[in-house]
């Protein structure tokens, strides 16, 4: 029988919401929390990937800060020191989308060796999983840290594939961001997209052989695959 793949989950936007951050913004700022939500996650990706166009690095945590200082400039605002503290703070406490929790468990029922694969930073991540309940489902995580370059760089996929000791082809990149998706599949890894867009891929490739909705959804169609 062939070894069974491990699974590599991405983090923002595939297990937990950068979005509804803007529920602990509204109080501060009601009429446009959305939009700040969106424009701070927008910003900080085309932080990290211009970071990489130039060959440097700042870790996410920093992508984070800067992404948000230009979201609440870009919209006219501003925040006192200690919400801004605590804003940033929030981004340790992310919810957990629904189908997280019940998909996680069946795929790790199903024996699947399991880790986060993410650019956030280790401290990040490790709070991350801690707050989300995570950490009892996954056996630990991979940042791009690590080697100091972010997604969608080739070095971070072959980077993760030597961390656990598996060639890529044993590796499945689940992710919701298509940018991680092809970046993976461009180094020949098996990938997943769950797709949170309603549909929408990047016209930049095709979207994945696998593609649900769910981490539910997931486990029903890795289930229907050899393994
Ligand atoms: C991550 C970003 C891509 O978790 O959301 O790696």
């Amino acid at each position: 029988m062939a070894t069974r793949e491990a699974l590599a989950f991405d983090l923002y936007g595939t297990l937990v919401d950068p979005i509804r951050i803007w529920t602990r913004l509204e109080r501060d700022i009601p009429n446009l929390a959305v939009r700040i939500a969106e424009v701070w996650r927008q910003k900080q990706l085309e932080y990290t990937f211009r970071l990489t166009a130039m060959e440097q690095y700042e870790d996410f945590e920093q992508v984070t800060r800067r992404a948000l200082d230009y979201a609440l400039a870009v919209t006219g605002h501003d925040l006192d020191p200690d919400q801004n503290a605590a804003l940033l703070a929030q981004y340790d406490d992310l919810e957990p989308f629904a189908d997280v929790e019940p998909g996680l468990r069946r795929l790790r029922e199903a024996g699947y060796q399991m880790v986060i694969f993410s650019n956030g930073s280790p401290r990040m991540i490790a709070a991350v999983m801690e707050r989300a309940g995570l950490h009892t489902y996954l056996e630990g995580f991979v940042s791009v840290d690590e080697v100091r370059v972010y997604k969608p760089s080739p070095r971070v996929y072959r980077h993760l594939a030597a961390r656990l000791d598996r060639p890529l082809e044993q590796v499945r990149l689940i992710s919701s961001n298509s940018f991680d998706i092809l970046g993976a599949a461009a180094v020949g890894m098996p990938v997943a997209w769950i797709d949170r867009s309603k549909g929408v891929f990047d016209t930049l490739g095709d979207p994945p052989e696998v593609a649900v909705t769910s981490l539910t959804e997931l486990a029903d169609a890795l289930q229907a695959r050899p393994g």
